[in-house]
This record gives C-alpha cells, sequence and structure tokens, in this order.
C-alpha cells in the first residue's frame, strides 16, 4: 500500500460511507451525506473520480449504506455480463430505499429512481 492520501470533499457532512463489494474495484466508495445525497466516488482518482450521484436520494441525513452484489447477472441492453450491484440507504426520512446500480469495467450507472421503497415505522440509524 502506498503513503499516497486522496482527499475528497464535500461541501456537506458524510454521515455514511460504504466500499465495493467488488474484488476489481476494491476502492470505489459510495457515500450517503447529511443533505439526503449520494456519492459513489473512486477513491484512487480523488476529486475527479465522481462516478455518479443522486442529488436527491432521500429527503434528510442518509444514516446507513450497503452495496451488495450479483456478479454477471445484469442482462439489461448492451451490458450482457455486467455486474448487478445494488444500494441500499436508511435515513431519518423514515425510509429504505433500494437502489439498481450496474457497473460495467471503470463506470458506474445508478438508477435516478429507487427498486424498492420500504417505510418502516422509526428512522433508520
Ligand atoms: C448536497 O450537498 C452536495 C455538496 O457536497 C451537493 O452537490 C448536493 O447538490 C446537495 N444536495 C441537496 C439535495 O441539496
Amino acid at each position: 500500500m502506498s503513503k499516497s492520501i486522496m482527499k475528497i470533499h464535500h461541501l456537506t457532512s458524510v454521515c455514511s460511507l460504504v466500499f465495493s463489494p467488488c474484488l476489481s474495484h476494491p476502492l470505489q466508495a459510495v457515500v450517503g451525506l447529511d443533505n439526503g445525497s449520494i456519492y459513489c466516488w473512486d477513491l484512487q482518482m480523488g476529486q475527479r473520480g465522481q462516478l455518479g450521484r443522486l442529488p436527491v436520494a432521500h429527503a434528510g441525513p442518509i444514516l446507513a449504506l450497503d452495496w451488495c452484489n450479483t456478479p454477471g447477472s445484469s442482462n439489461v441492453g448492451d451490458t450482457i455480463g455486467a455486474d448487478r450491484s445494488w444500494i441500499v440507504s436508511g435515513g431519518l426520512d423514515h425510509t429504505v430505499k433500494v437502489w439498481d446500480l450496474t457497473t460495467s469495467g471503470m463506470s458506474v450507472h445508478i438508477a435516478h429512481q429507487p427498486t424498492y421503497t420500504l417505510h418502516p415505522s422509526f428512522f433508520v440509524c
């Protein structure tokens, strides 16, 4: 591991973070912000490594994140064989949302609407 440190600056607090479960891209990460936005980063590229974002994922701080992967199971259009991933986010707005995420090589595409939205009685942390 080199000693270099990459900094990524957000204009608001980072409340949650999850690294990619994909062994070929271990330095990709998704962060959940105080203001309800989700950003996906390639940490090796620092501030230039933004891979995708959801400006309005939640109506409040995102306190919980998970990222799971089903290798090679996507068959959407021309991305046959691409990894199919899910981002699960939960927060202070009393929702849990499941987002479809397609990774193909270095590119990441996050669906702009959640595939599922759950409405638990309490906020999620
Ligand atoms: C949340 O903050 C980020 C800055 O890090 C900004 O880009 C984004 O648009 C903001 N989202 C909302 C919903 O205001």
